[in-house]
Order: C-alpha cells, then sequence, then structure tokens
C-alpha cells in the first residue's frame, strides 16, 4: 500500500522512513528555517523513486537562486522525470517544468489546479503563492489561500503556513488589520514562521509603524533568525524601519552583517542589497565602497532572465559607476523584450523602461527618468515583487523631481503619497 503524507496524500515511490524525512523537509520549507536539504538528499538516498522529494529540491532550488544552484533542480528534475506518479504528483511535475521553461504564469495555473483538488496540499499552495509574488498578482496572492481554508481546521499539522501565506495575501490587498491577526497567529502557533514573521512586517511598513516594526524583529530574541533561509530578507525589512527612524548606523550596521556581510550570489538576495543602498542613495547617504562587491558579482552573471532581477543589477551598477555595464544590462534587456518565457511581457512592460529611467537618473538626466517613470509605475505590479518592494520606483522619481527642480511635482508626488501611504509623513526629506 502506498505510504502517505499526514494529509492522506500517496507519495510514490518513498518509503515510511523516506517519507517521514520529506516531512520534516517539507516543514521547515514551510518555515523557511532548518535544514531541509539534508534530509531531502537522504530520502532520495533511501528511496531514488520518491517523485516529491525530487520536486520539492526542485523547488527549493529553481526560484530566485543562481545558475550553479539552479542546475541542482535541473538534475533533480532529470531523476523525476519519467518516474511513477499519481495525478496530484504529476501536476508538480509539470509546475516545475513550466519554472524551469519560465512560464511562471502557467506554473502558477498548474498549481492552482492542484490546490483546488487537494486544498490541503501546502506545497501546491506555498510554490503557487511563490508564483504570484513573482507575477506581482496581488490578488491571487490572497485568494490562493482563501479558497483552501475551508479544508483547514484549527487542529492540522501546519495551519501556521496557512495562516502566514493568507496574512502575505491580506497585506498585499491592503486588508491590514486582518493580514495582521492572520500572521501573529501563524507566529503563535509557530515562532519560526519566517513568513508570518514577514507578513507582519509588510503590515507594520505599509503603516508607517516603524518602531513597532523594530520591535517585532527582535521580539523574544527574534526566533525567526534561526537556521533561517529567508533572514536576509526579513532583516531587510528591519532595515527599512531603520531607515523610516532615521537610524542610518543600524541600517548600514545590518547591510554590512546579516544582509550583506556574506555576499550572497544567490538572486533574492542580491535584490535586497542593491534595493537597500539604492534607497540610502536617494536619501545622500555615502555608502561607502560597498557597491563595488555587489556590481561585481552582478557582473559574473548572466542577464536578461528575469527582468527584477536586472533591474536591481542596473541599480547595482549605476550605484557603483559602471555605466558600461549597466548600458550593456539594457541592450540584454531589450534583446529578451522577444526572448521566451513570460520575462518577454516582464522586460517589456515595465523591466527594461525602469531600467533605462534608472541609468537616466544615474547620469543625471532627470526628466527622462521621470518620463519613464510616470509612465510605467502603474503597471509597474507586472514585473513581480511586493509594494514594499515597488516602492523604490516612486521614491526614485520623488527624488529626480527634487533634483531636476521639478517642485511642484515633488509636493504632488508626496501629498500624494502621503495620502495613500502614511509612511511619508514620517520621511519627507526623501529628496536629500
Ligand atoms: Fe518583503
Amino acid at each position: 500500500m502506498a505510504v502517505k503524507d499526514p494529509y492522506g496524500h500517496e507519495l510514490s515511490g518513498a518509503s515510511v522512513a523516506a517519507a517521514d524525512l520529506y516531512q520534516r523537509a517539507l516543514d521547515a520549507y514551510h518555515c523557511y528555517a532548518g535544514e531541509p536539504f539534508p534530509l531531502l538528499q537522504q530520502a532520495v538516498a533511501d528511496s531514488p523513486d520518491f517523485v516529491m522529494a525530487h520536486l520539492l529540491m526542485g523547488y527549493m532550488t529553481l526560484v530566485g537562486a543562481d545558475v550553479a544552484t539552479a542546475k541542482i533542480g535541473v538534475r533533480a528534475f532529470d531523476l523525476a522525470k519519467d518516474l511513477p506518479a499519481t495525478t496530484r504528483e504529476a501536476g508538480h511535475r509539470a509546475a516545475v517544468a513550466k519554472i524551469m521553461a519560465g512560464e511562471l504564469q502557467a506554473a502558477g495555473r498548474i498549481l492552482e489546479d492542484v490546490a483546488i483538488a487537494h486544498p490541503r496540499d501546502v506545497l501546491a499552495l506555498q510554490t503557487g503563492q511563490l508564483m504570484d509574488f513573482l507575477l506581482g498578482d496581488s490578488r491571487m496572492l490572497r485568494d490562493r489561500i482563501g479558497r483552501a481554508l475551508p479544508a483547514w481546521s484549527a487542529d492540522m499539522p501546519n495551519r501556521h503556513a496557512i495562516l502566514g501565506m493568507h496574512a502575505f495575501g491580506l497585506e498585499e490587498t491592503a486588508l491590514y488589520d486582518r493580514a495582521e491577526a492572520a500572521g501573529r497567529e501563524a507566529i503563535d502557533l509557530e515562532p519560526r514562521n519566517n513568513w508570518a514573521q514577514h507578513a507582519v512586517a509588510h503590515v507594520l511598513e505599509m503603516q508607517d509603524r516603524r518602531a513597532e516594526g523594530v520591535a517585532w524583529m527582535r521580539r523574544d530574541g527574534s526566533p525567526w533568525t534561526h537556521e533561517s533561509f529567508f533572514a536576509i530578507h526579513n532583516y531587510w525589512h528591519q532595515a527599512l524601519f531603520h531607515l523610516g527612524l532615521g537610524e542610518i548606523d543600524e541600517v548600514l550596521s545590518l547591510y554590512d552583517g546579516p544582509i550583506y556581510g556574506d555576499r550572497s550570489s544567490m538572486a533574492f538576495d542580491m535584490v535586497d542589497a542593491a534595493a537597500l543602498l539604492w534607497r540610502l542613495k536617494l536619501r545622500g547617504v555615502d555608502v561607502g565602497d560597498r557597491w563595488a562587491p555587489l556590481a561585481a558579482i552582478y557582473a559574473g552573471q548572466p542577464r536578461g532572465g528575469y527582468a527584477f532581477d536586472d533591474v536591481h543589477a542596473v541599480m547595482a551598477y549605476v550605484g557603483a559607476g559602471r555605466h558600461a555595464d549597466a548600458d550593456d544590462a539594457i541592450a540584454t534587456m531589450i534583446a529578451a523584450v522577444n526572448g521566451p518565457g513570460d520575462n518577454a511581457m516582464f522586460t517589456r512592460d515595465v523591466g527594461l523602461p525602469v531600467g533605462q529611467a534608472l541609468v537616466a537618473f544615474g547620469r543625471g538626466d532627470n526628466a527622462r527618468a521621470i518620463d519613464l517613470l510616470r509612465e510605467v509605475r502603474s503597471r509597474a505590479g507586472r514585473f513581480g515583487g511586493s509594494h514594499a518592494q515597488r516602492d523604490v520606483l516612486d521614491l526614485t522619481l520623488i527624488a529626480a523631481a527634487g533634483r531636476a527642480g521639478e517642485t511642484s511635482l515633488e509636493r504632488a508626488l508626496l501629498a500624494e503619497r502621503a495620502e495613500a501611504l502614511p509612511l511619508a509623513k514620517a520621511s519627507p526629506a526623501l529628496a536629500a
């Protein structure tokens, strides 16, 4: 008889021992904390035909990583591609194939169907929500999880993961009170849940509750930091709280320590590093020689794969004064408009004009930066990320208006921001 997971899903090819290792790896993945990868290696060593263990390795290595890490995922998929699988497992396999092809909308749709049929498949919900994040699809960030909630009772294992995901979707649709409640409930159930920690941090960011934000990240010895593989992004949020409080030394200390002290080559980590230095640049803070190593790592990587990453590479090049590399990145993005996968749309609609705006801003051509950013900003969600991440575009536009002497525009943008986002009221000196 087939081995099943705690929710009743069959696990093809798994022994009882391997299924246990896999579930422990999943538990860690749901928290973005722990050591899931060695557990999965043990699981496939025990049960080489364990299709979901291979596919979980694929999910963990193919998104937001670097080229060497992604190759691990390609190998894992190769090992899984001809194995016997249930319909649910075949759905996951098809989703991983779509991710490898850069077809994230298709992957997200397949994972929708898996979760509609199996609303207790936490992995389908988590990886599906990750697609929504990469696609900037606020509504689906919320509703993909909301539609599964009736299948979740209070006593089910990993309910914290569902609550944490729902919290983030509620936050991205500006339902802040409900988002905070769901996130805090998730943390009460599992203090190490980095995604729930993160969802509440987003609420505090959007509501300009910065002192509370610092306290939230530092609470009770910061259990989210233990063995976290999402820590860099959560520290980035902590740095934004300090930035809003004008505590620049704290920001730089976090940058030099947990955010970019290890000089990660992982795409998600580099995005956070670049975005933080860019926000400091907009405020006129001297970041010393911090741009150079980040730009050097970007220069050693291929571009044109994902517009959101390319834009942050351009930030690093402009920040480091590597203007030729910035121009090369723009040329690669122009070519990517006719390339494969969803990135063609991400680049055409958002990434390319944003990249060109950043280059113009770096060269002091504020009028062009303003033109490009005003044209693109209302549709910027299409290239992925969160509202907090994409806020860097509005901050750059305000700074450009200030530098161009466009005082009426600057005043209008600040007034608009103060109405829409309370945080601007506490941060009037954006264009220093
Ligand atoms: Fe975030």
